[in-house]
């Protein structure tokens, strides 16, 4: 028999392939004055405002070149360097931390770097609403947030339905790189990402740390830490 009454309404749950994940939680932060500064100064050029519709990335970039999406930049200096050892790419960074996004933005700008486009949004609606199918090369997500607790497990990022998600956005030949210092998240990518029939990975299991990617801040901490860095780099067939 149907009901109406709101408290039912509210049982009906999404089925788990619709639901998106909610990977973060919003932390204040301390914004320094130079990395408000990099923003005010240099939004207009390097910033990107999230609009629920599609977006021509080669006229974002002013340039026909491939492009790659990284998601959770933190304090963005693996991404400018990155951007400044492959200066043939163009790198759309994307984070919801304030005083991250002010000091990419600041790293950009004394850096002189070109490639980079800086969003201050979910990741997760980004690719949903606004990221054509077939319009990256490559996607990076370094050090997601490991959510150690079983309990929170739901919020990892790398978990089927995301990177199903993800896929289609890639173009064939493209490329998937993780990395995590939580060995349990790691087996976790590992196992998810083997799940794609059309994707293949690049090695027998972890992948050696391609020569692009420097040492990010999170992953200094985790070998302060003690902890051991797993990369995984998956191209799609
Ligand atoms: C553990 S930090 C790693 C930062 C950086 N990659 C590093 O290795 O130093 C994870 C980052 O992902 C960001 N993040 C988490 N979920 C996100 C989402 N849905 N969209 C954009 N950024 C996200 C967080 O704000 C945080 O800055």
């Amino acid at each position: 028999m149907k009901s109406d009454t709101p408290a039912e309404h509210l049982s009906v749950s999404e089925p788990e392939h619709r639901r998106s994940i909610k990977s973060f939680v919003l932390r204040q932060g301390h914004m320094t004055a130079a990395q408000q500064r990099a923003i005010d100064e240099n939004w207009a050029r390097l910033g990107l405002d999230y609009r629920a519709e599609a977006v021509d990335l080669n006229r974002v970039f002013g340039r026909d070149a491939p492009k790659v999406l990284e998601i959770g930049f933190g304090m963005g200096t693996a991404t400018a360097e990155i951007a400044r050892r492959l200066p043939d790419y163009d790198f759309l960074a994307a984070d919801v931390h304030g005083p991250g996004v002010g000091n990419l933005c600041k790293l950009l700008a004394e850096q002189d770097l070109h490639n980079v486009r800086v969003m201050r949004h979910d990741a997760v609606e980004i690719v949903e609403n606004m990221l054509p199918d077939n319009s990256l090369h490559g996607i990076h997500i370094f050090f997601p947030d490991p959510w150690h607790k079983k309990r929170h497990h739901k919020r990892r990022l790398i978990q089927t339905p995301f990177v199903a998600k993800l896929l289609p956005k890639l173009h064939s030949g493209g490329y998937i790189h993780l990395a995590t210092d939580w060995e349990e998240y790691a087996l976790q990518m590992l196992e998810v990402l083997s799940g794609f029939a059309e994707l293949k990975n690049t090695a027998a299991d972890f992948a050696p740390v391609p020569a692009y990617r420097p040492e990010t801040k999170f992953e200094m901490r985790g070998k302060r830490l003690g902890h051991g860095v797993w990369d995984l780099v998956f191209t799609k067939l």
